[in-house]
């Protein structure tokens, strides 16, 4: 039961959608109707409202990495699950009829959570490539496939394949971006969505 409770306990984390609720708290409208609709902080940001978007970084980061260190506290073992539980919540909230974000930031939380040096490298090639491309998705994709890559480099093969699973649902969740990305439309950070 332990692993169970540790999945629902990641996935209830990781389904509360910050963006949308820090976004209607603050009177900005519905981030659905906003930009590309996404519910991550890339969009938050389309608002106009950069506080807001930052906070929604942190936040969707900090329960991804809140679900890992809680599950692994409450229920130890559980925390390659519970991050798992997370990154589905994120991606497929309950609450908003399982149509939710693209995953990265939370996924940079559970990273960092389940093994520090991937997650430090995560922060580095999404940073980094942010600050060279501004090119948001291309940025949370390529961080995204760096994750099991250094699992794999450090020898944590018991996440590799968990990491793996998810870099690929992030690349699924992408998939419209990838489409723009390969025909060179793809909008960079400031623009606004085509
Ligand atoms: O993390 C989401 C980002 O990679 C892309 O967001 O709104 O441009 O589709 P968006």
């Amino acid at each position: 039961m332990p692993a169970a409770a540790a999945i629902l306990l990641g996935y209830l984390l990781g389904s509360i959608p910050f963006g949308v609720l820090l976004t209607r708290i603050a009177g900005a409208g519905d981030l659905r109707q906003i930009g590309s609709g996404n519910i991550g902080a890339t969009n938050v940001l389309r608002t106009g409202r950069k506080g807001l978007a930052a906070a929604t970084l942190l936040l969707d980061l900090a329960k991804g990495a809140a679900a890992v260190l809680l599950a692994d506290w409450l229920f130890p073992g559980t925390a390659v699950l519970a991050g798992m539980g997370a990154f589905l919540g994120h991606c497929y909230p309950v609450w908003l009829r399982f149509r939710g974000g693209k995953g990265v930031a939370t996924l940079m939380g559970i990273v960092v959570a389940l093994h520090w040096p991937s997650g430090l490298v995560y922060a580095a090639v999404w940073l980094g490539l942010l600050a060279a491309l501004r090119i948001s998705s291309l940025a949370g994709i390529s961080a995204a496939i760096s994750a099991p890559v250094s699992a794999a480099f450090w020898g944590r093969i018991d996440l590799v394949l968990l990491l793996l699973a998810l870099a690929l649902i992030v690349l699924w969740k992408h998939r419209e971006n990838i489409d723009r990305l390969l025909s060179g439309t793809e909008p960079r950070i400031g623009s606004t969505h085509g």
